[in-house]
């Protein structure tokens, strides 16, 4: 008899295909999100799921799928899941690191030039025929060249940040739990410094952190007045790891000059007050998405799902047992 397998949100037809070879597979290529209790009817006669960051997998999903043994994120972050729920139901939790960074470390950039050079507004200025000729002070932005790149989290995408800042001749400082190595600061030619202290000398703050309890809202109120005026804020991370409301009050009142984000509390539902200002630029969690890279996200976690279920070692486990 063939494992059953779920296929939350829709794949790639080489992802299905691969998967088809080893599996029965349901799949939702009709990209309907489901709610918990679709989702656990679906998974309650699974052996494994594909899943992406808006299924939430904890106790009381994983008591209703008595069959299941591995959940394959299609992201390297896995807030969505509780590992320790996985670990006492017995299931192998998956995720997938090292395919998305460059990519991830792409975008960051796009939203530091596109916030520090109000790109959206002075686009939106321009389809709204209202641009009625050159003038001096039209749109005047941050410099990026020589300014000081300030990146909390200098894990794998931190590091592709720090690195493409030589092109642009900055100053960058880091701050994480613990100082990288040598080696690494070396190579993204990056110093460590306190939270306090790149809060206060970064012209560009760029979020790079997981997210936990012990990173939500790292950047709230009090922060947010440690900022120079000028500076800008960027969040390709996760949502939460922003008090989306402090970040729009402070935009409200100058307290900071401009956001440039990809994530958001509570989404795919925004915070309407991002909607009424001008200084922040808001994407839809599109970080690593080039075809190349969600393309390779969702085929390794097709493999860490065959992995689990045939050889019961898959390449990026995240709840070893
Ligand atoms: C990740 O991999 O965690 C990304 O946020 C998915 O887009």
């Amino acid at each position: 008899m063939r494992l059953k397998v779920l296929i939350t949100r829709e794949v790639f037809d080489e992802v299905l295909e691969y998967l088809s070879q080893y599996f029965e597979v349901t799949s939702n290529q009709s990209d309907i999100p489901m709610n918990p209790e679709t989702l656990a009817m679906r998974l309650s006669d699974k052996q494994g799921a594909l899943i992406t960051l808006s299924d939430r997998i904890d106790t009381a999903l994983l008591s209703r799928c008595p069959n299941l043994k591995a959940v394959c994120n299609i992201a390297v972050g896995y807030n969505n899941i509780d590992l320790e729920a996985c670990t006492k139901a017995k299931v192998m939790a998956t995720n997938t690191p090292g395919v998305l960074d460059d990519t991830t470390g792409d975008f960051t950039w796009a939203l530091i030039l596109a916030t520090t050079r109000r790109l959206t507004e002075a686009e939106a200025y321009l389809r709204a025929d209202q641009w009625d000729g050159w003038k001096l002070k039209q749109f005047l932005g941050l410099d990026v060249h020589h300014a000081t790149l300030g990146i909390f989290g200098l894990g794998r995408i931190g590091q592709v940040v720090a690195r493409r800042a030589v092109g642009f001749e900055m100053k960058v400082i880091y701050h994480d739990i613990r100082q990288a190595a040598p080696e690494i600061e070396q190579m993204c030619r990056a110093s460590f410094v306190n939270k306090d202290e790149l809060l206060a000398q970064s012209d560009i703050v760029t979020l790079h952190v997981p997210y936990s309890s012990a990173t939500h809202h790292l950047i709230g109120k009090q922060e947010l007045e440690k900022m120079k005026p000028t500076a800008i804020l960027i969040n390709a991370s996760r949502g939460g790891v922003v008090d989306d409301a402090a970040l729009i009050a402070a935009l409200h009142s100058g307290i900071i000059a401009g956001a440039g984000l990809d994530v958001f509390e509570n989404e795919p539902k925004l915070n309407p007050g991002f909607l009424e200002l001008k200084n922040v630029v808001l994407a839809p969690h599109i970080a690593s998405s080039s075809k190349a890279t969600r393309f390779k996200m969702a085929m390794l976690a097709a493999q860490n799902l065959v992995a689990v279920l045939t050889t019961g070692h898959p390449p990026n486990l995240l709840n070893p047992f």
